[in-house]
């Protein structure tokens, strides 16, 4: 086996973590999921979802990924071994492999609409332009495979080429120079949406709790998007654990994670719905609400031509940031069984991800008819719905279930180092709240309670 590789220092792990956790899920999907399913109440879901299972967790995941300096599959391998447990476990190693490919297959083609988007609104294409000129662009570029194709591939070479690189060449070198340019930008956006939208109407839409508009389907929604923003249930944040050194303290560690992803999160929400709303649109317009929304919005305002390009290359990095992190797991299999190498396993997983993105970008057009749809969605629909909602909780269950009732309480406490009562806190959450909660919300949604 090859010598397992370290992140620089602690900043570094901190980063890309943090690069990891805020993507597409903080910018695109947040704010429109806020407003299919209402707002407010669905936010205090969400919300309670980080605390309460999120947080737990991470920290149990970075956990593991340290302690065994291995890729997740080999990690959930070695230390069901070293606990006394069974072989079963690696199933989480596996089945995050698998939730990865799913995700990466969508969110590259995502990715992409942001890529062409920047294009688009550096040429001006959205000054003044009205709502249903702005729908006819957002429809003419997912109604076209070509053009999704191209960006769809650009953005799984560009991936693809930095996990190639590895840890500290790649992943590092890339999230230390995007993040700090992530944090500027979205609070020149902010400032932005705070001195032209209407913000007082932003803010009370994403925190007036009205749970006359929750159901049972957005409260699974809310959950499964806690998993999702964290990067969590799958391996990307166990995998980014192992390089981490034995020294730093994981509790704190996470607690800044979670916090800067929400913090992300909420920016965004305040960034976007001010402008939704001094323009007269709709809140709950769909995936389409930052590409079509928005953009008719900067292209009423002044100045919106730049601050508009602006937001789109913001998409685009925290989209690249994260997608690394899908492969990540995979690659780290392949290559530390010395089956392949780094570049070629990154390549390989790459090329499968791009070819399954290919029905995501025929379910936005010669595949988007009802006689394509199971249970009412599209190819795109139900493999975020199947990867989301169901492969991230569940995978966040059972390395709860693990850590907290399979391994012994000893492997936690020498791992993490907290206080008695810091360690009675997380040792409730993982073994009672978070398993109690992801399992009380997927009996709920399918009738069962
Ligand atoms: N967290 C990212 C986002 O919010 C997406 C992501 C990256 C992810 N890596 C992941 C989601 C691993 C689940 C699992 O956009």
């Amino acid at each position: 086996m090859s010598v397992h590789a370290q992140w620089s220092t602690r900043l570094a792990f901190m980063l890309a973590a943090i690069g990891s956790a805020v993507g597409l899920g903080n910018v695109w999907k947040f704010p429109y999921i806020t407003g299919e399913n209402g707002g407010g109440a669905f936010v205090l879901v969400y919300l309670l979802c980080i605390a309460l299972i999120g947080i737990p967790v991470m920290i149990a995941e970075v956990m593991l990924g340290r302690r065994a300096q291995r890729s997740p599959i080999s990690t959930m391998q070695v230390l069901a071994k070293e606990q006394g447990a069974s072989g079963f476990w690696q199933i989480v190693g596996w089945s995050g492999v698998f939730a990865g490919f799913l995700i990466l297959s969508f969110y590259s083609v995502i990715a992409g609409w942001a890529m062409a988007y920047v294009i688009e609104s550096a040429s001006g294409t959205f000054n003044a332009i009205s709502g249903d000129g702005s729908g006819d662009v957002f429809g003419g570029l997912i109604g076209d495979p070509q053009r999704l194709m191209i960006w769809h591939t650009l953005f799984m070479i560009m991936t693809v080429a930095v996990v190639a690189r590895g840890i500290r060449a790649g992943i590092e070198k890339l999230v230390v120079i995007l993040m700090p340019l992530l944090l500027v930008m979205l609070l020149i956006l902010v400032a932005y949406a705070f001195n032209s939208g209407e913000f007082g109407r932003g803010l009370a839409y994403l925190f007036s709790f009205d749970f006359s508009k929750l159901s049972t389907d957005s409260i699974i929604v809310a959950m499964g998007h806690a998993f999702f923003t964290l990067s969590l249930g799958m391996g990307a944040i166990m995998v980014y654990g192992s390089y981490m050194q034995k020294n730093t303290s994981i509790g704190s560690s996470v607690l800044m994670i979670a916090i800067a992803d929400t913090v992300v999160a909420l920016l965004a929400g305040l960034a976007i719905f001010p402008l939704v709303f001094a323009n007269g649109l709709e809140p709950g317009a769909g995936p389409g609400l930052v590409f079509v929304t928005l953009p008719t919005a900067f292209g009423a305002m002044p100045g919106g031509q730049f601050f508009g390009t602006v937001f789109f290359v913001l998409l685009v990095i925290a989209a690249w940031s994260s997608a690394i992190s899908l492969v990540e797991p995979a690659v780290a299999w392949l290559s530390e069984r010395d089956i392949m190498s780094r570049a070629k396993a990154s390549w390989m997983i790459g090329l499968f991800s791009w070819i399954l993105g290919i029905g995501t970008v025929l379910s936005f057009n010669l595949w988007s008819g009802d006689e394509y749809k199971v249970m009412g969605k599209t190819f795109f629909d139900l493999k975020d719905y199947l990867a989301s909602n169901i492969m991230l909780p569940l995978g966040g269950l059972l390395i709860a279930l693990f850590v907290g009732w399979a391994a012994k309480a000893s492997m936690s406490k020498d791992e993490l180092n907290l206080s008695s009562g810091t360690f009675n806190l997380f040792w409730l959450a993982i073994r009672f709240v978070a398993p109690l909660g992801v399992a009380i919300i997927f009996l709920n949604a399918v009738g069962l309670l």
